[in-house]
């Protein structure tokens, strides 16, 4: 029976899963650690408003079991030692460099692990796949495992993780399933089982699945791969209805009562962003393309040229409706982060719209009720489309959005915040610059009552 846990990787995946498994197995010590320093110190902070991650619901988890069963420390080898299972929870970015430039993951982080696994561990022990590799990673892991070891045995399980950002902890208190790939050996069953068992706390029993562990790891890309195409495909018609005065709400509700195809992600935005979808179909394409299946490459690939396409359509849609020019205009973003409710703006759309436009010379104000202003000037400075000084002469950030609001010519509405709605539209509209235009890039205000106001509002997939 696993008494000992440890996580390696702190983050958005790591920290959320550990914390609910440590909550709902309260004789299992978990120890989640990074080499962070900051960040493993914001876990720890007595302020809970200071954890890294904002996720709704994720503080009462982590207040019920931190000090009790649950451990955040840089101290990983100790924690490695310790542990009879470790799950390796660390980012797997695409690669920015040499082979595979822009499409494969960079392994390295993963790589470094096993490695620091094999040096430190002096019992047998179990190792679980967290983070999204590419098919056949653990095979890698496996063969560092045993040939730089001390001679104990390694069980690899890959165990993806399905959670939403800002639904983590919901996701994770009731997943639609669990699975758990391993290899068909007696002693893969064993550590299948273990890991079963760990789950059997709080998941009913039919929800937890297991399968090969090349199964699994495909899996967790092909789930990613077709919920992404399901965005990439609305978008696409989002444009079709522009051009024909269809209407791409209707078109979706329509659509998704048919119980075959069904209502959720299929709402036209945009763009997708997050740290998992691009990457995991660069990742599908790039496997299929190293193993000559360049029919299968080029059908998923498609996925990302539509969402690029989605996000500088939209920034060419301001430009050419701010009378060709935006140079020198104030444009106010609502929203940077990729979705509601997270801190997270890995891969935001706001960040290539904000990109395209300060090309143009446009002055960008951005608000969003959780991210940071450094986080957002990073972002920007990490294209490396132009210098430092023209990205701060050209971007700001406004931590009250009336402020944002002030004098600009635009407002584009990048996130599905709730608290936009409820803004007091007319009290906006009198502090704009006339025609006071909104970009609603997720099609959350009320077209109706804005127009009523007097806004020019341009929404996607609708005239
Ligand atoms: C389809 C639509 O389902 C229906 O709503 C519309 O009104 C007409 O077109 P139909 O062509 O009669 O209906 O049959 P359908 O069950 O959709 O199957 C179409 C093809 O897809 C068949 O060749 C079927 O074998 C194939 N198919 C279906 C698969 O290969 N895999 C599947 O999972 C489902
Ligand atoms: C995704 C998967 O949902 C999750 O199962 C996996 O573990 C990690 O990747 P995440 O990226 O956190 O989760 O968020 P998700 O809710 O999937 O949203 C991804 C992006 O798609 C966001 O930018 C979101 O705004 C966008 N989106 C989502 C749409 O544009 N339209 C939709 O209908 C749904
Ligand atoms: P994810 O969304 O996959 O959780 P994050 O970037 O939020 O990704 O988290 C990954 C974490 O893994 C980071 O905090 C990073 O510092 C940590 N990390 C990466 N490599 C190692 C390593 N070799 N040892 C410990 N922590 C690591």
């Amino acid at each position: 029976m696993i008494e000992n846990i440890c996580c390696i990787g702190a983050g958005y995946v790591g920290g959320p899963t550990m914390a609910v498994i440590a909550l709902k197995n309260p004789h299992i010590k978990v120890t989640v650690v990074d080499l962070n320093v900051q960040r493993i110190k914001d876990w720890n902070d007595s302020d809970l408003h200071k954890l890294p991650i904002y996720e709704p619901g994720l503080s009462e988890v982590v207040e019920k079991a931190r000090g009790r069963n649950l451990f955040f420390s840089t101290d990983v080898d100790k924690a490695i030692d310790e542990a009879q299972m470790i799950f390796i929870s660390v980012n797997t970015p695409t690669k920015t460099y040499g082979v595979g430039k822009g499409m494969a993951a960079d392994l390295k982080y993963i790589e470094l692990c096993a490695r620091q696994i094999a040096m430190v561990s002096q019992t047998n022990k179990i190792i679980v796949e967290k983070s999204t590799l590419p098919v056949r990673t653990a095979e890698t892991i496996q063969n560092i495992l045993d040939n730089t070891g001390n001679g104990v045995s390694f069980q690899i399980l890959s165990n993806p993780e399905f959670l939403a950002e800002g639904t983590a902890i919901a996701d994770l208190e009731s997943p639609d399933r669990i699975l758990i790939g391993g290899n068909e050996t007696p002693e893969g069953q064993m550590a299948i089982q273990s890991l079963v068992d760990i789950y059997s706390s709080w998941v009913p029993k039919d929800k937890i699945i297991t399968t090969s562990l090349w199964s699994s790891e495909l899996s967790k890309l092909t789930a990613n791969a077709f919920l992404a195409q399901r965005i990439s495909s609305i978008n696409s018609l989002s444009e079709l209805c522009e051009a024909t005065g269809a209407n791409i709400v209707e078109v979706s509700k329509a659509v998704g009562m048919d119980s075959r195809i069904g209502s959720k992600f299929i709402q036209a935005s945009v763009g997708f962003g997050g740290s998992c979808f691009q990457k995991d179909i660069l990742n599908l394409v790039y496997i299929s393309k190293s193993l000559g299946l360049e029919e299968v490459a080029s059908y998923w690939e498609q996925v990302i040229i539509m969402n690029n396409h989605q996000r500088t359509r939209f920034a060419t849609n301001i430009i050419k409706t701010l009378y060709n020019t935006v140079s020198g205009k104030k444009i106010a973003f609502l929203g940077w982060a990729f979705k509601k409710d997270t801190n997270d703006t890995r891969e935001s759309a706001a960040i290539y719209v904000a990109d395209q436009l300060i090309e143009e010379n446009a002055n960008v104000s951005v608000y969003d009720p959780r991210v940071s202003e450094p986080q957002i000037r990073y972002d920007v400075k990490y294209l490396n489309s132009r210098s430092e000084e023209k990205n701060s002469k050209h971007l700001k950030v406004e931590p009250d959005p009336y402020k944002a609001f002030e004098d600009s010519h635009a407002i584009a509405v990048l996130t599905e915040w709730d608290e936009f709605r409820d803004y007091d539209w007319e009290r906006i509209y009198k502090s704009m610059l006339k025609p006071a235009f909104v970009f609603d890039g997720r099609n959350i205000l009320d077209s109706s009552k804005l127009k009523a106001i007097g806004f020019k509002i341009k929404s996607i997939g609708k005239v």
